[in-house]
């Protein structure tokens, strides 16, 4: 038996989780094996059945149902973003491409069959069957529609995902350089600031996601056992090759691209319906200063996907660095102004990353 009920919303979801949970395990167990993890994480994921109220927070309803609402307090008027993002102009934005480095060396190649290991691990947890769905559909169009076709839930469902986990990474690089640079008492050159800068940044996409919907228990379950485990590996993995995870955190990044290019692609072909006239939540207006008639759904996934490929850029260019003597070419400042270097902005793009030689 397989367990459909859609998960209420609002404050009745909270006052139930706890019972939709045993539930939910219940009906796991009534059904037996053969269970997908892809159903699991569905169940406990599903978006409002009104789903104006979730999609978007533009309406007074769906203020007052905020999954995390702003907390009024008698004198403070606003606390804005730490690290102001920078400005991407609309043409830059549609210009980032899906691009892949090359692995050219062990180090690479190691890190690359890291990503295709977890590529396929969060594929099986969120039913993001992409190149199956591309082959049946070659076949029988109608057919690969009704088996593997993406929906709002299941793509909002991977994000929130993705980014729980995308936050990590910057965060332990850091705070790994930063007890290395007291450690041998010297200077970092100005990789800790972009590194949690990073992972802030990454947060901010998981917040903006949470405006949108209600994870489940069994989501936050999830994250909490992939944050234990993939906090602690890459703390180790840090440590003892940081070049690797840089290479590796740049593949996963060429990932996150890819994901956030189908879901643009998607919705342009009219596959995402609720997406269409779906407006950005404010949280996400105010990080990216979303001008005015910029700022739907379309222009969100537009802002992230140019996101990621600032990340993928900056971690394969760190990945090309030596790693204890080398600036942080993102910060500095350059003798010759006027030759393309690494900016935060998206003026000079290098989806594979800068190479040592063209910058140091
Ligand atoms: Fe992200
Ligand atoms: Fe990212």
């Amino acid at each position: 038996m397989i367990c459909t009920r859609v998960t209420a919303n609002g404050p009745r979801a909270s006052r139930q989780a706890s019972a939709q949970f045993i539930k939910t395990l219940n009906c796991l167990n009534a059904s037996g094996a053969g269970l997908r993890p892809t159903f699991v994480a569905v169940h406990h994921i599903q978006l409002s059945a009104a789903p104006q109220r979730h999609f978007s927070n533009t309406s007074r309803s769906s203020r007052i149902d905020e999954y995390f609402p702003q907390k009024e307090t008698e004198k403070v008027r606003k606390t804005p973003s730490a690290w102001p993002h920078p400005v991407y102009s609309y043409n830059d934005m549609e210009s980032v491409i899906v691009a892949h480095r090359e692995a050219k060396t062990r180090s690479d190649r190691v890190a690359l069959l890291a990503v295709k290991v977890l590529r396929w691990g969060l594929d099986l947890a969120t039913g993001y069957k992409h190149d199956k769905a591309v082959a049946l559909n070659e076949k029988d169009p109608e057919a690969a529609r009704r088996k593997y076709a993406m929906t709002e839930e299941k793509y909002m469902m991977r994000n929130v995902f993705l980014e729980s986990v995308a936050g990590v990474p910057g965060m332990v690089a850091g705070m790994i350089r930063h007890l290395h640079s007291m450690r041998r008492m010297k200077r970092d050159n100005g990789w800790i600031e972009s590194l949690l800068e990073e992972s802030y940044n990454e947060r901010m996409h998981l917040l903006t996601f949470l405006k949108m919907s209600e994870p489940g228990w069994f989501m936050r379950f999830l994250v909490l056992g992939a944050q234990g485990v993939w906090c602690n590996a890459l703390f180790f993995a840090y440590l003892i090759s940081p070049r690797t995870v840089h290479r590796f955190v740049g593949y996963l990044e060429e990932e996150a691209v890819i994901t956030y290019t189908r879901q643009l692609k998607d919705l342009d072909a009219g596959r995402l319906p609720k997406w269409e006239k779906l407006q950005a939540p404010q949280i996400a207006i105010d990080y990216w200063n979303m001008p005015e008639g910029h700022q739907s759904m379309r222009d969100l996934l537009l802002y992230i996907r140019a996101d990621e490929s600032k990340h993928r850029e900056v971690n394969h260019t760190l990945g090309n660095l030596d790693q204890v003597e080398d600036p942080n070419p993102y910060v500095s400042e350059y003798k010759d102004s006027e030759r393309p270097h690494p900016r935060k902005d998206l003026k000079f793009q290098r989806p594979t990353g800068w190479e040592r030689s063209d910058i140091i």
